[in-house]
């Protein structure tokens, strides 16, 4: 395990701070709260319940101790409302900033309502964070930022133009952010995931991710799709990657901070090696699935292949991704084919 990590989380064990996670009811962000609850932490979170789920809140609560779950205030808002962001920053240490609408099928059918949330909740985030002196502010950004450039692995400084009204808004915020450190002082640090998966990743809806969407399909005998020709690639992060990312860069050292990372596990899946994975851990629990995958047209907007560079955050910040796709799917199936059946 990263030594930096393992000093951190047990220095955090014997001393308290007040945490806030935005979109504490999603799927990274409940993964947070339980990480950070049982690290003894004393968390604020907030959500709509717009693609969050009170259940994840419900799961997050009977997996930890109670005197933990009394450590957690929840409340139920939004962050296009500033007086909202103002109230739960107030007192707060480090705020893990998740909110967002994701998805860029969505942002393409949608890019007002997306750009109200993932631009002007950011921006009210960052006011009310900077007004209330936190210690340090890491939001979710992410890799669709490298959009047209097609050089690999990606690294920080090469990115392209984007490919959706969702990577416009990822990249508005990390711009913001940058922003806030010359024009107020204000130090953050911004996470690009690359295609998260784990537990508690939603599986359903037009607008769910590749692994919980198959896996459901798989579970209950129905057929997969591929969009495309199943060579297109993606560098698949396993969530206690993720988290441990934003515990690392919410105590970044002086250097580590108003910068950018990208948090992946620096491999490349094709979502024909994907399916295979996927059918393989589920015979492993039990579960077959014997049909092939049905091909389909590319999707518009998708980037062809991705794979990250990682250095710059395992130099600045100690990130050392434990888990990679084969072994993140051994640790999460078992939730999977519980909860998605
Ligand atoms: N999952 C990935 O692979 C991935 C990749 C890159 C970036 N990201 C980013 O990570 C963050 C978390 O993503 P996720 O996969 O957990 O998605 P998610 O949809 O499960 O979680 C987002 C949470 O934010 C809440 N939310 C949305 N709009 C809100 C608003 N206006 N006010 C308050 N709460 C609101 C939702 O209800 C939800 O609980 C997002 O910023 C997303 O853009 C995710």
């Amino acid at each position: 395990m990263s030594t930096r990590y393992q000093d951190i989380t047990s220095s955090l064990q014997s001393d308290s701070k007040v945490w806030l996670v935005t979109g504490c009811a999603g799927f990274i962000g409940s993964n947070l709260l339980e990480a950070l609850l049982h690290f003894g932490q004393t968390v604020v979170g907030l959500d709509n319940f717009s693609t969050g789920h009170q259940y994840n809140l419900d799961e997050v609560k009977r997996v930890v101790t109670p005197e933990q779950w009394a450590k957690f205030t929840f409340h139920e808002g939004d962050i296009r409302d500033l007086e909202t962001c103002k109230k739960v920053t107030t007192g707060v240490d480090y705020v893990l900033h998740q909110a967002a609408l994701g998805s860029v099928p969505r942002s393409i059918h949608d890019p007002i309502t997306t750009n109200n949330v993932n631009v002007d909740g950011f921006l009210h985030m960052l006011v009310a964070a900077r007004d209330a002196e936190v210690k340090s502010f890491v939001y979710a950004a992410s890799s669709s930022t490298y959009g047209d450039n097609e050089a690999l692995p990606k690294v920080e400084d090469l990115i392209g133009r984007p490919l959706s009204p969702y990577a416009v808004t990822k990249y508005v915020n990390e711009l913001y952010a940058d922003v806030f450190a010359r024009a107020y002082g204000f130090g953050s640090v911004g996470l690009r995931y690359f295609n998260v998966f784990g537990k508690r990743q939603d599986p359903n809806g037009a607008y769910a991710a590749v692994i919980p969407k198959w896996i459901a399909a798989m579970i209950k005998g129905e057929d997969v799709t591929i969009n495309g020709d199943g060579e297109t690639s993606r560098d698949f992060c396993f969530i206690e990657n993720v988290v441990q990312a934003n515990i690392l860069a919410a105590l970044a050292q002086p250097e580590g901070v108003n910068q950018v990372y990208n948090v992946a596990y620096n491999a490349r899946t094709s979502l024909n090696e994907l399916f295979e994975y996927l059918a393989k851990s589920l015979a492993n629990n039990g579960i077959v699935y014997d049909k092939q995958p049905v091909y389909a047209e590319f999707r518009a907007g998708d980037v062809r292949h991705s794979q990250a560079d990682i250095s710059k955050a395992q130099r600045l910040l100690g990130y050392d991704p434990l888990h990679d796709i084969v072994e993140g799917l051994e640790v999460s199936m078992p939730w999977y084919t519980q909860f998605l059946r």
